[in-house]
């Protein structure tokens, strides 16, 4: 079963293990994490569900959409190059542990 660590903007970490196919924003939102706010509802047209995907496990992930990529220039912290939208993130049972780090501010 895949597990998705969390990092929390405060530097806590939770560790979520999800069914494969289990999206990385509604997980989140789900489990009470803290630090994504997902105002669209997964639509790719807010990004305020911003994560910086570790390396480990990120080579798995689906390359940036050209939806994605549009709106993770708007995003309110830095973007990076691991940076993802999590609502566009679906774990695959390829993935072991996918860890993503919630940014400090999403608006
Ligand atoms: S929830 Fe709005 S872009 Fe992901």
């Amino acid at each position: 079963m895949p597990t998705i660590v969390y990092i929390e903007p405060d530097g806590q970490r939770k560790a979520i293990q999800v069914e494969a196919g289990a999206n990385v924003m509604r997980t989140a939102v789900g489990n009470g994490v803290d630090g994504i706010v997902a105002e669209c509802g997964g639509a790719a047209m807010c990004a305020t569900c911003h994560v910086y995907v570790a390396e480990e496990g990120a080579e798995l992930l689906p390359p940036v959409g050209e939806v994605e990529n549009e709106m993770l220039e708007s995003a309110a912290a830095e973007r990076r190059d691991s940076s993802r939208l999590s609502c566009q993130l679906n774990v695959t049972s390829h993935i072991e542990t996918l860890v993503v780090r919630i940014p400090d501010r999403q608006m």
